[in-house]
């Protein structure tokens, strides 16, 4: 047994210690055998428990008292899973109909176990690689029910995640309306809620509310998790900023409905839980039949909110992903969808997959449009025949093509729906999900397959699987672009038990294949899919500017490998706004990277940019992907910054949204580094010369018409390239944030002065200067 492992769990007497390398979660067993929270936070010694625990001497006037005893009232001990009916008037994490008839449940502690590294959920993806599982058994006698507590340490990447197993022991049914996976009390002053809500094209908008006395619920019904609310959220102290503070982080490993909620009662504690979303949903369990929740997880940490988002990013890196692309440097890709959508062909595809190569790509993405009567998002879906007229030989001959240019070769696919208008549905209507007596509600002009039924995942298989073999296929993108019209029972759980069993059958089989899921952008950005796919596409929304709040809200949650991130054309698709190419690229690099534009339309000056773009990003992949990540507090809504970094090196980039005149210094910050000097440079690039306007009239040797046919032919060619800013300072000074040379203020020009211009951005490349004192002695 290693050090970790034998550190990581403590029991003494009724007490029980979790310890991951920075946290120390603790309960103990009650003298009634609850389980009684003691402390979820900084490193404690088992000897602190009585100090760390809540005094509860008498009970409040209106208190019921458990066993009679006025020292013992369950409304106020702080529980690990509370039961209902027996004066715990807080939001309860469990409501069934017990076999006996009754809802009141009350669980009362019967015995552990600990199990080396981790447990697996039948049906359900959950993480692998603890270091040990505490399991605590609980049981109700008078309702014939027992519960299993699970609590996985992983000691490494300081994360500890919780769930439940429930088993009917009475001959009657029992019903599960609700069964939350985690809850937790604790009793923290002054708490904010960060959660992520939003919508198509805008994902993950974050929201921070403080805690008052009430009730904060972060749910979804769409069938998925959703991108109106994201199943991650955060709590942190009043005074918590990115890099100081204590912060706790919370996830599901779930892509169906889900619910948490984060209540605050009169006495100052806050239950926090997550879990299945229960409204509606309904699970009927036969004698010793048993249901498990999906896993939970959560962090802490006492350094910000970047050191909590850090500990999310190593563990989803090392213990959610698989696959033989864990922890392996993403290929850059071309997708074809903003270039062509449904409008292509395959003279077009090779045109763009040669420019591709020429510019450094190593993965082309045929998306949607390739099958069937695909032509637009009317027609099609279902269907796998490969639509010969626009791709004659087929997706075979295809990725042949694509293979002997050098290219890996990638595959759209959307199987979870079905289109009216389209063969399959003609052959099995009764394969989509539908109500019979009602009138048949579509979202973008589809339905979805009612995943339920075997013949229906066979058929999903079988097809996806031989295209994929046939195809050579090196990457899949699985969209789903409708939400589910609400069924309820459990009927939404075992869709996704389905839709995992298909993924499990289809990519377990097939570990080469890099695979991104993506749901109408960011509507399915959860863990369970992660444990699948190691990136997901974040959103339909590739505005530069916008992305910038998307991906830097999905940092505190997911690491940036995970992070679908593009460049594409301006003006942008989405928004109509025009962002320089050296910013839409400076944002995409802080992601699982590629470019979703038709490369054959750029000019000979954008294609040198994208080239050194390419060039560049490969030589600093890993730090992009696999880099700590941070985010500053700016206090400027203008202005934005991301760093990646590793001990002695580290990429910030700072973003300013628009450029006021005479603006203030700006000031470039790094954390994270050793300590030691370092030498600090931007990046080189082109700037448009049509950027400048009339005002390239004060260089010229003759007036030029800043919209004519000079101007915009010599655009195409010429540019003016932004020279590096070079500066030294140790890690120390960097920390506080070093002073960069002075924007342009329209009152002359000089190389070391840098432009200004809306939606621009550098990027700031920071290595460590070798120590002449160290060689020296070396
Ligand atoms: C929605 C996705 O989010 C897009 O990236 C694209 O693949 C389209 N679907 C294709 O229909």
């Amino acid at each position: 047994m290693n050090q970790q492992d034998k550190n990581c769990l403590q029991i003494e007497k009724n007490i029980f210690l979790l310890n991951t390398e920075n946290t120390s979660y603790m309960f103990r067993i009650s003298e009634y055998g609850h389980l009684e929270h003691i402390h979820y936070g900084r490193k404690i010694d088992i000897k602190d428990c009585e100090a760390m625990a809540l005094k509860r001497p008498i009970v409040y006037g209106d208190s019921l008292m458990y066993g009679n005893d006025d020292t013992y009232c369950l409304d106020v001990v702080p529980l690990e899973y509370s039961g209902t009916g027996r004066g715990d008037f807080r939001v309860s994490p469990i409501e069934i109909k017990c076999g006996n008839g009754s809802y009141t449940t009350d669980f009362r502690y019967k015995e552990y176990k600990i199990i080396d590294g981790d447990t697996r959920i039948k049906g359900l993806p959950n993480s692998y690689g603890a270091n040990k599982t505490l399991e605590i058994i609980l049981e109700d006698q008078e309702a014939s029910l027992e519960i299993s507590l699970y609590y996985a340490v992983y000691y490494d990447t300081d994360v500890i995640t919780r769930r439940i197993e429930l088993t009917n022991h009475d001959k009657r049914k029992a019903q599960i309306h609700k069964l939350m996976s985690l809850s937790l009390d604790i009793h923290e002053g002054d708490l904010k809620l960060m959660s992520f809500m939003g919508g198509w094209a805008n994902e993950v908008k974050p929201q921070e509310d403080h805690l008052d006395v009430g009730e904060h619920v972060i749910a979804t019904r769409v069938g998925f998790s959703s991108s109106r609310a994201n199943p991650g959220f955060v709590l942190k102290k009043k005074t918590t900023l990115e890099n100081y503070g204590e912060a706790w982080g919370f996830n599901l490993v779930y892509s169906g409905n889900h619910h948490s909620s984060i209540s605050k009662d009169e006495h100052g504690n806050t239950r926090i839980m997550t879990g299945i979303n229960p409204e509606d949903f309904c699970l009927e369990l036969g004698r010793n039949e048993s249901f498990a929740t999906p896993e939970a997880i959560m962090t802490f940490s006492d350094k910000g909110l970047n050191g909590m988002s850090q500990h999310f990013h190593s563990f989803i890196n090392e213990h959610i992903v698989r696959s033989a692309w864990k922890k392996k440097e993403r290929p850059i890709l071309i997708n074809d969808w903003e270039a062509y959508m449904f409008d292509f062909n395959k003279t077009k595809l090779i045109a763009l997959a040669k420019e591709a190569v020429s510019l450094g790509f190593e993965l082309f993405v045929l998306d949607d449009g390739w099958f069937g009567k695909r032509n637009s998002d009317k027609a099609g879906l279902g269907d796998y025949s490969v639509n010969t007229k626009k791709l004659p030989g087929g997706i075979k001959a295809l990725s042949e093509e694509i293979h002997k240019l050098g290219l890996k070769f990638g595959l759209w696919f959307e199987p979870e729906a079905i289109n009216p208008d389209s063969d399959l549905y003609r052959a099995h209507p009764d394969w989509a999900m539908s109500e019979s007596n009602r009138e048949v509600i579509y979202g973008r002009n589809e339905l979805l397959l009612d995943l339920t039924k075997k013949e229906v995942r066979d058929y999903i298989i079988d097809n996806v699987s031989r295209i994929l073999d046939e195809g050579n296929v090196d990457y899949v993108k699985w969209d789903m672009n409708r939400q589910m019209a609400y069924k309820g029972g459990d009927y939404g759980h075992r869709y996704i038990v389905s839709l995992y069993e298909i993924l499990d059958e289809i990519f377990t089989k097939r570990p080469h294949i890099l695979f991104e899921s993506c749901s109408s952008g960011g509507n399915r950005f959860d863990l369970g899919m992660l444990c699948y796919s190691p990136q997901i596409w974040s959103s339909d929304n590739t505005d530069a500017i916008e992305r910038l709040r998307i991906q830097k809200s999905l940092s505190y949650l997911y690491p940036q490998s995970c992070m679908g991130a593009h460049v594409s054309a301006v003006p942008n698709a989405q928004t109509l706004r025009n962002v320089p190419l050296h910013t839409r690229f400076n944002v995409a690099a802080y992601g699982a990277f590629g470019y979703e534009l038709d490369l054959t339309a750029l000019s000979s000056l954008e294609k040198k940019e994208v080239k050194k773009q390419l060039a560049f990003y490969k030589q600093y992949r890993y730090l992009f992907q696999f880099g700590r990540f941070y985010r500053f507090d700016l206090d400027d809504e203008n202005r934005e910054s991301f760093e990646v970094c590793d001990e002695d090196k580290a990429i910030v980039s700072l973003y300013r949204k628009y450029c006021p005149a005479a603006p203030e210094a700006d000031v470039l910050k790094a954390a994270g580094l050793a300590e030691g000097r370092y030498h600090i440079a931007s990046r080189v690039y082109t700037l448009n010369i049509k950027q400048f306007g009339h005002l390239i009239n004060f260089v010229t040797p003759i007036k030029v018409n800043a919209d004519g046919l000079v101007v915009r032919e010599a655009a195409k060619r010429l540019g003016m390239e932004v020279p590096s800013e070079e500066y030294e300072a140790s890690a120390n000074c960097l920390e506080q944030g070093i002073i960069l040379n002075n924007t342009f203020l329209g009152t002359g020009y000089n190389p070391k002065i840098k432009l200004p211009c809306d939606y621009g951005s550098d990027m700031y490349i920071i290595t460590k200067l070798s120590d002449p004192l160290m060689e020296e002695k070396q």
